[in-house]
């Protein structure tokens, strides 16, 4: 029975495993997710203890070796995401690398140190970056959909707000004159790479469970 036809033939909510372990991402994840018609489940509830090794090159190949190994770990369709700050000065960097940036044990506060480090006194045209989110559903190791999506922005000067997690405090947002750091959740995820990547998942599972979306 293929996924799609599972959605519609249960009676109760289908589940759905939100596999990722940074708690930004998630809160983000269950925001955009919110009034759907399923039940989403932690990598907790499924025993998914445990990082996979992220060894691809880019944010595809990164979500999709999550998103199928952690698939096997229970029947429902598992939604893993790999994202990252590119900046143009440093030649696209710290992209996949952008969690550990400072180093292995790295933190947010560590990375946006480095990242001021390294920007400063570089003129505005170069302290142009982009965020990358890439979405991969897949089910029992087979990829069901994958979605993309960014946002283009600058690396700011100094840190602006305390709002969001990562980088936020220094990507300046120009069309809104703000960081994302002093930007509400709602507001965030209506322009952000990973709330664009979400809006794309989600049309797909409301179409797959051949629900109306009342909110698009
Ligand atoms: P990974 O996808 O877990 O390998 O890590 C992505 C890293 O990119 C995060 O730890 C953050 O440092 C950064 N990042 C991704 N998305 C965002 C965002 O929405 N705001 C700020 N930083 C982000």
């Amino acid at each position: 029975m293929t996924w799609a036809k599972s959605l519609k033939s249960r009676s109760s909510r289908k589940k759905i495993v939100l596999a990722t372990s940074n708690p930004g991402k998630l809160r983000e994840f269950q925001r955009c997710f919110k009034g759907l018609p399923f039940e989403f489940l932690s990598l907790r509830d499924i025993r998914g203890n445990g990082d996979v090794e992220e060894k691809g090159t880019t944010f595809l190949e990164n979500a999709r070796q999550k998103s199928v190994a952690y698939s096997l770990l229970s029947e429902y369709p598992t939604l893993a995401e790999d994202s990252g700050l590119e900046v143009d000065y440093l030649d696209g960097a710290p992209g996949i690398f952008s969690a550990r940036f400072s180093d292995p044990g790295a933190t947010d506060e560590k990375n946006i140190r480095r990242m001021l480090r390294l920007m400063k006194g570089v003129p505005w045209p170069g302290r142009r970056a982009r965020f990358v989110c890439q979405l991969v559903l897949s089910q029992g190791g087979r990829v069901l959909k994958t979605c993309r999506g960014q946002v283009r922005g600058y690396i700011a000067q100094e840190k602006k707000g305390d709002l969001g997690f990562g980088y936020d405090p220094i990507f300046f947002y120009r069309p809104f004159g703000r960081t994302f750091g002093e930007l509400r959740p709602e507001t965030k995820n209506a322009v952000s790479h990973r709330g664009r990547a979400l809006k794309k998942m989600r049309i797909f599972l409301l179409r797959s469970a051949g629900a109306v979306d009342k909110r698009t």
